[in-house]
């Protein structure tokens, strides 16, 4: 007996749906893949890459984790990157965040979780680099908001850092890094107002961002 056959019985419905629509999508999406975005987001069930996007399987390559963080030393995050970028030479890198984020929320109050505390000691970091800025903030949900947006913003600019990401601007690859954010109360995307074309760009883009607020 399957165990979770509720699931596939979802799948196979969702599978015959797709097919209904287009009779060969699935064979012709066997032979290869040619998406033009990369999508790197939070590992929230809530912020399900393609259903916000409305984009069909092909369309996007996703890497999710722990509040939708860019680390310089992680293999996993960066070869997704790699991959993306000189493999399926995608155009658009988006990072994105979303509000009421439950990694920075575990990072912002500072208890603690275990294992996943050495993950989010990144945001913290963020924090702590934006200090200054946040302090100016007392409503105590609003300074939340704020770091989800910042996190965002700091890990365009790190996706912007890598070595992968230098190399493809060198070359005179397109590619563009931007950075959204996520209301899960109302289903909706905001730019971060960074979108970042190039290396040169990258300082004034950021400073722009950090700055701003998010934009519909
Ligand atoms: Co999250």
């Amino acid at each position: 007996m399957k165990k979770l056959k509720h699931l596939f019985d979802k799948n196979r419905e969702w599978a015959e749906r797709v097919r209904a629509n287009d009779p060969d999508f699935f064979e012709n999406l066997s032979h290869q893949q040619s998406p033009n975005y990369l999508w790197i987001g939070c590992a929230d069930s809530r912020v399900p890459a393609n259903e916000i996007t409305g984009l069909m399987p092909g369309e996007m390559f996703v890497h999710r984790n722990v509040a939708n963080l860019v680390i310089h030393t992680d293999l996993n995050c960066l070869s997704v990157i790699q991959f993306a970028v000189e493999v399926l030479e995608v155009k658009h890198i988006i990072v994105c965040g979303h509000y009421g984020c439950g990694g920075v929320l575990a990072a912002m109050e500072n208890k603690k979780h275990g294992l996943i505390d050495n993950w989010l000691r990144h945001i913290q970091d963020v924090a702590q680099k934006h200090e200054a800025h946040l302090g100016e903030i007392r409503d105590a949900s609003e300074k939340f908001q704020r770091l989800c947006e910042l996190n965002v913003i700091e890990q365009v600019s790190n996706v912007c850092q890598t070595t992968v990401v230098e190399n493809a601007w060198e070359r005179g690859q397109e590619l563009t890094i931007h950075g959204w954010i996520y209301g899960l109360h109302n289903g909706l995307l905001h730019d971060l107002n960074i979108c970042v074309t190039s290396r040169e760009d990258l300082r004034a883009d950021y400073l722009t961002a950090i700055r701003g607020r998010a934009s519909d």
